[in-house]
């Protein structure tokens, strides 16, 4: 299926090379494609391993776009950084061939219309690409300019050094510029703004239970909630609480990298935060493994041996030595998790432990299988703590679960106080928990971009005006949009058109398949709910769970596709004789929607 063109707010990078024309001088062509083939293969590389999609290569210039496909919450500053690892990859390559080639780039940040055109790849097109390749024209061989609502967005995660305004060939006013520098150490994670994490809102009643459950140091509990909503927080908490508590318990915490499917990777990184291995001498591997034999404590030697060494191979390891390689697969994993078992009951026999396994729905199967003999077998002084987004039912083992969802309006408005320092009014209160749903990190974005761009004052904190949205906060809805099938995000963008509030009734007509599938997957994803309520006599009817996500879904809509389908609403809206006034209302706003 060829997607759908959709308007995308990304990030456009040019780059271009000079010291290209004293390259072919006296070169064979056939010398000199390969030269510069070798070099955008690594181009293609870099952008894509920060997210990027490269959108065609022409000569020697390559346009990539960030935030489509796939949008990030954000793409800016992973284009800043690929314009940064670009000349370091043309640095190194000049230095390997001794050539002279000089790199300039260009980064904007806006909307685009992405889609393909004449049946080709998709590509973005708008005003936003052609300002991204003028402020390549104008950078210095060598830099990357970027325009001011990179700097604004990815100011967190790259330094940028102002250079004023700058006029570009054919736009007729000057624009602000900046020149990217470096990127700063450890800013990659969305969730890390710089800023100090507000103090936990709410969550008594799941941390008790929690905290019960690691008291007890037996069992397991899978926290389960939506991206964002505070699954992570709620399991840090947890650990500060039983540090707190009990200073000598072994607490540790794994997760299942998103990147790359590790074995046990999440059991992993609990080894490898709680061994202590010399950091010089030997590979990892064998520091592990030796270590471990130690850690298993008394019994015959070389049993603790095969134990280590079985353990430290289930995680992908290799141990040319090891004397357990030559057994079979199936026996070498059951073995494997028996020494697993040993270990960590062992080390639970000693003191109290609390194990964190965060991010299970991108855990690999082996992960899965270890947590439940573990929860099986569950040895005394042991707690697990496990969390993941929703998945399918089935797709995890039937641990006990949490369900975490929003917060409550008190509890909410309580983390919007605290980092906006203030009291809210009665109105940027409203405005706050309707846009966010209660849903923690939307709320704490917006309450920091707010704060942040000077749109509140006073105190109690009121509005300035009419609030805008962060872009990065849209990235990060979007992204939650393109995580859907294809067919399934149609249904969601065709349901925006109607409102926050749909029905699946309305909206086959509009998109003239079945929609149920699609809407059950949002729902169990979080993006829609069941109303308590219908407008619709005998037809249920779902609401977006933000105000935000039914804007995302609605601003990827090309006009004129909006056009139709809020013409398209307005029919089956008016022909659903038994709505009443609400229904003949919501038809006359969308006639007007159509225009
Ligand atoms: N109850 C809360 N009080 C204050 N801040 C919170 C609360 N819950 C979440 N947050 C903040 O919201 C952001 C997102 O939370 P967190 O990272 O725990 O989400 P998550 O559920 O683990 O998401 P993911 O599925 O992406 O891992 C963090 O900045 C966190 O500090
Ligand atoms: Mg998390």
């Amino acid at each position: 299926m060829i997607a759908a063109p959709e308007r995308r707010v990304v990030a456009v990078l040019f780059s271009d090379l000079s010291g290209f024309t004293r390259l072919s001088a006296g070169r064979d062509p056939e010398e000199v494609r390969d030269l510069v083939d070798a070099l955008f293969s690594r181009f293609r590389v870099a952008i894509e391993s920060l997210g990027g999609t490269v959108d065609k290569f022409i000569g020697d210039a390559v346009m990539a776009v960030f935030g489509a496909p796939v949008a990030h919450a954000d793409d800016a500053a992973r284009a800043a950084r690929a314009g940064l690892v670009l000349q370091k990859e043309t640095a190194s390559y000049n230095e390997e061939r001794r050539l002279d080639l000089r790199l300039r780039v260009g980064i904007n940040f806006g909307e685009v219309l992405w889609g393909s055109v004449g049946g080709g790849a998709p590509t973005a097109m708008g005003d936003a690409v052609n300002v991204a390749q003028r402020l390549e024209s104008a950078a210095e061989p060598g830099t990357v300019l970027v325009s001011a609502a990179v700097e604004r967005l990815a100011r967190a995660r790259v330094r940028f050094r102002p250079l004023g305004p700058i006029s570009l060939r054919g736009i007729p006013e000057t624009v602000e510029a900046f020149e990217a520098m470096e990127a700063i150490a450890g800013g990659t994670d969305v969730r890390d703004p710089g800023d100090r994490p507000a103090p936990l809102a709410g969550r008594r009643e799941e941390l008790d239970r929690l905290g019960g459950i690691v008291r007890e140091g037996r069992g397991v509990v899978l926290v389960e909630g939506e991206a964002g909503v505070g699954k992570s927080r709620l399991l840090a908490e947890a650990r500060r609480r039983a540090r707190e508590e009990r200073p000598e318990s072994w607490i540790a915490e794994g997760r299942a990298p998103e990147e790359v499917r590790l074995p046990l990777a999440p059991f992993g990184e609990i080894l490898r935060a709680t061994a202590v291995i010399p950091l010089t001498g030997g590979d990892e591997a064998s520091g592990l493994a030796s270590w471990l034999e130690r850690d298993l404590g008394s019994g015959d030697a070389m049993e603790r041996e095969n134990a280590a060494q079985l353990i430290v191979l289930s995680l992908g390891y290799s141990l040319p030595q090891a004397r357990v390689r030559g057994i079979d697969a199936e026996r070498r994993k059951s073995e494997a998790f028996a020494a697993w078992e040993r270990w960590i009951s062992g080390r639970c026999a000693r003191a109290p432990a609390l194990l964190c396994l965060e991010d299970l729905h991108a855990a690999d199967p082996a992960t899965l299988e270890l947590l439940e003999l573990l929860a099986r077998r569950a040895p005394p002084g042991l707690a697990l703590l496990a969390a993941s987004r929703p998945l399918p039912a089935g797709a995890l083992p039937s641990f006990p679960r949490l369900a975490l969802g929003d917060l409550p309006e008190a509890e909410a408005a309580v983390l919007a106080e605290s980092v906006l320092r203030a009291r809210l009014s009665g109105e940027l209160r409203a405005w706050l928990l309707q846009s966010s749903g209660g849903h923690p990190f939307y709320l704490e974005e917006l309450a920091r971009h707010l704060r942040d761009t000077g749109q509140v004052e006073g105190d109690p904190a009121r509005l300035r005006g009419a609030p805008d949205r962060p872009d990065g906060l849209l990235g990060l809805l979007v992204s939650r949009l393109d995580a859907f099938p294809a067919a399934h995000k149609e249904v969601l963008k065709a349901a925006s058109v109607v409102g926050r509030a749909f029905w699946p009734g309305i909206l086959e007509g509009l998109v003239g398949t079945s929609v149920e599938e699609a809407i059950r997957e949002a729902a169990r994803r979080g993006l829609v709910e069941p109303a308590a309520a219908s407008a619709l006599p005998g037809e249920r009817e779902y609401v977006f769970r933000h105000a935000l996500l039914r804007e995302a879904a609605y601003r990827l809509l090309p006009k004129k596709e909006r056009q139709r389908l809020h013409a398209a609403a307005a029919r089956r809206l008016a022909a659903t004789v038994a709505g009443g006034r609400r229904v003949r209302a919501m038809a006359a706003a969308q006639w007007e929607a159509a225009g």
